[in-house]
């Protein structure tokens, strides 16, 4: 997610506002800009790349004002570069906007504004909110930014600034944005990082409200104009808090984001009983594919071949990258390889990749960061839409990329002349909701992360979609707890891993209803035969599950293809409460790197 501030009063605004960008850089970004007013004219600077470049710009030192906005960007639409960096501009340059978040709604009215002569010269969704603002004004900023918003589908934290006034006018929807309240000066954020060095006096805006800034006043209506009370809070928090949302890490900010993240990742893209996906490749002509990635995101791939297989009956591979690059893999050119990353830099994932392209393979890519190496070497992609990662153990991105694959897996389907089945959709709809109930447990997961936390091994068994589920558990523990901890088929227990249950083995069942449930059941008792301690994940309380597990984890049923993505939440819970209990560093657990870009 990017971050947005803005200054309206008597200060030195380049350094107020550059600093300001510095206090949002923890939230992510690949691109940063500026704009003043400054002599009745909008003067800007934005590039790709690090602040501490922007802030050397030399034309930044003749630049002054009373009024200006800046941004760090996170690209979702339109690779990170000059041109798409904000502030976006009309084409009079008389307006400014800096944008956070993803207007479903772009194309199309981007079509309308390029046929009534605008020129659109970035790849953006959010220029096309300065342009409609043109076409809008009448001289009534806030009246053309309102008539706008009205237009718009999807979410914004926006903030306008006009050459006519000393004024900025932001609004909400789906995006944060704050107003700090100063003596003579005021100040907009997307939090209040930037802002509580000059003032602890907080106004958090609503989905659908306006404010009208200006030095010594803000005004805050609704969407219709009328006007709305606010409450001035006074704010309390330290720098750090702010910067992990109260959370006491990232990783657990990231796994309390997965709800908003899974409705970002689906955003736009199912409309009237469809999938809506602009990939530019001919899959009548693909007759496999093979999937490849590595750690986590090899996990989702794994999970990748099950919906495929399931919703376009194409038969899949699915590779870890580092071995597929170096076996001189069979490719040929109806086969389509996907690559899976969170950074869209692993060098691995990057080498398999070029290895099935130079051997005449489709390529698609499902990545999280817009113009990483793998999305720009990729044939056509799915972007997650995930927002930063800042955790070296990846959550959010995890079950982004199942949300994504399942998209992806029904648009297949869809283009084969498969229906798509209304229950799935439904499903997907509501599936943030049930991850919000299963994080709902966090408190009571902690309990028993508790009774476990010394324990040396954990085994994890999962079966059919929710066996790469076991591994991704297991992996989550193994890197942030250092507990040894393996995944398995649940069935593959007897061929080995049962000798070593005992007393002393935690072992983590997933157990939610499923075609094979009553498998499960057998084998869980099997466990229990052997004195093996359960922890059982379950969508409800049995008689015999109860029985034969020491501990329940309770979480909403769904459909067993979309179960993996409520399943994980508890065993990321799980791995996280464990590490922190211990004491250990969870955000940087140790030998790990966040993006593996070495051999
Ligand atoms: C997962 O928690 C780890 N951080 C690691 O396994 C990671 O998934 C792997 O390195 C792949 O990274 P990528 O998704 O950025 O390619
Ligand atoms: N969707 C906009 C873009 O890609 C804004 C992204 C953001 O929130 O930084 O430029």
């Amino acid at each position: 997610m990017c971050g947005i501030i803005g200054y309206v009063g008597d200060k030195k605004i380049v350094p107020l506002l550059i600093e300001g960008l510095k206090k949002l850089e923890y939230r992510g970004y690949d691109s940063a800009g500026i704009c003043v007013l400054d002599g009745g004219m909008l003067k800007s600077i934005k590039d790709k790349g690090r602040i501490s470049e922007l802030e050397k710009e030399e034309p930044l030192k003749w630049i002054s004002g009373n009024a200006g906005i800046a941004h760090t960007r996170w690209a979702t639409h339109g690779k990170p570069d000059e041109i798409n960096a904000h502030p976006h501009f009309d084409c009079k340059k008389e307006i400014a906007i800096v944008h956070n978040g993803i207007i479903e709604n772009y194309q199309s009215l981007k079509k309308l504004l390029i046929k009534e002569g605008h020129m659109i010269s970035s790849e953006t969704d959010s220029e096309i909110i300065a342009h409609l603002i043109e076409k809008f004004y009448e001289g009534d900023l806030e009246e053309a930014v309102t008539r706008v918003l009205k237009l718009l589908e999807g979410t914004y934290g926006l903030a306008v600034l006009s050459n006519k006034e000393e004024k900025i006018i932001v609004a909400k929807k789906g995006s944060p944005l704050v107003i700090g309240v100063g003596d003579g000066e005021m100040f907009i954020a997307s939090d209040i990082s930037p802002i509580i060095e000059h003032t602890n006096k907080i106004i958090y805006l609503s989905d659908g409200e306006v404010g009208i800034i200006t030095k010594d006043r803000y005004i805050i209506k609704n969407i219709d104009g009328n006007g709305v009370d606010k409450k001035v809070h006074e704010v309390k928090w330290s720098i750090d808090q702010i910067e992990k949302g109260n959370f006491k890490h990232f990783m657990l900010k990231e796994i309390f984001e997965q709800p908003e993240v899974i409705r970002n990742t689906f955003r736009g893209r199912i409309k009237d009983g469809k999938i809506k996906l602009s990939l530019n490749i001919d899959f009548k002509k693909i007759k496999r594919i093979i999937l490849t990635a590595c750690g986590t995101s090899w996990h989702s791939a794994v999970i990748g071949k099950y919906l495929i297989e399931e919703y376009a009956k194409i038969p899949c591979e699915v590779d870890y990258a580092s071995e597929f690059r170096y076996r001189n893999p069979m490719v040929n050119t109806d086969d389509l390889l996907i690559a899976i990353s969170q950074s869209g830099e692993t060098a691995d994932t990057i080498a398999a990749l070029k290895e099935a392209k130079g051997k005449g393979a489709k390529t698609l890519g499902i990545v999280n960061v817009v113009g990483s190496t793998i999305s720009r070497e990729v044939d056509s992609g799915i972007y997650l839409h995930a927002g930063p990662e800042t955790g070296v153990a990846s959550t959010k991105a995890f079950t982004s990329q199942i949300a994504a694959l399942t998209l992806f897996s029904l648009y297949l389907g869809q283009e084969s002349g498969m229906d798509i089945d209304n229950e799935i959709l439904k499903e997907m709809e509501i599936i943030p909701e049930k991850i919000e109930k299963v994080l709902e447990n966090s408190e009571r997961i902690r309990n028993i992360a508790s009774r476990f936390k010394d324990k040396n091994n954990f085994l994890y068994f999962g079966r059919g979609i929710n066996f790469p589920v076991a591994l991704e558990g297991a992996l989550k523990l193994k890197e942030i707890s250092y507990i040894h901890a393996e995944g398995y088929p649940a069935a593959e227990m007897k061929h080995g891993p049962i000798a070593l249950i005992d007393k002393n083995m935690p072992i983590v069942f997933l157990a939610t209803k499923s075609s094979i449930s009553s498998k499960i059941l057998s084998n869980i008792e099997e466990v229990y035969a052997r004195d093996g301690k359960i922890i059982s994940v379950v969508n409800e309380k049995t008689p015999e599950v109860e029985k034969f597990s020491e501990e329940l984890i309770i979480v909403p049923e769904t459909i067993e293809e979309l179960s993996p993505i409520i399943n994980v939440i508890s065993l990321q819970l799980l791995a996280y409460h464990i590490a922190d209990l211990k004491g250990l560093d969870v955000d940087k657990p140790r030998n790990l790197a966040k993006s593996v870009t070495v051999e």
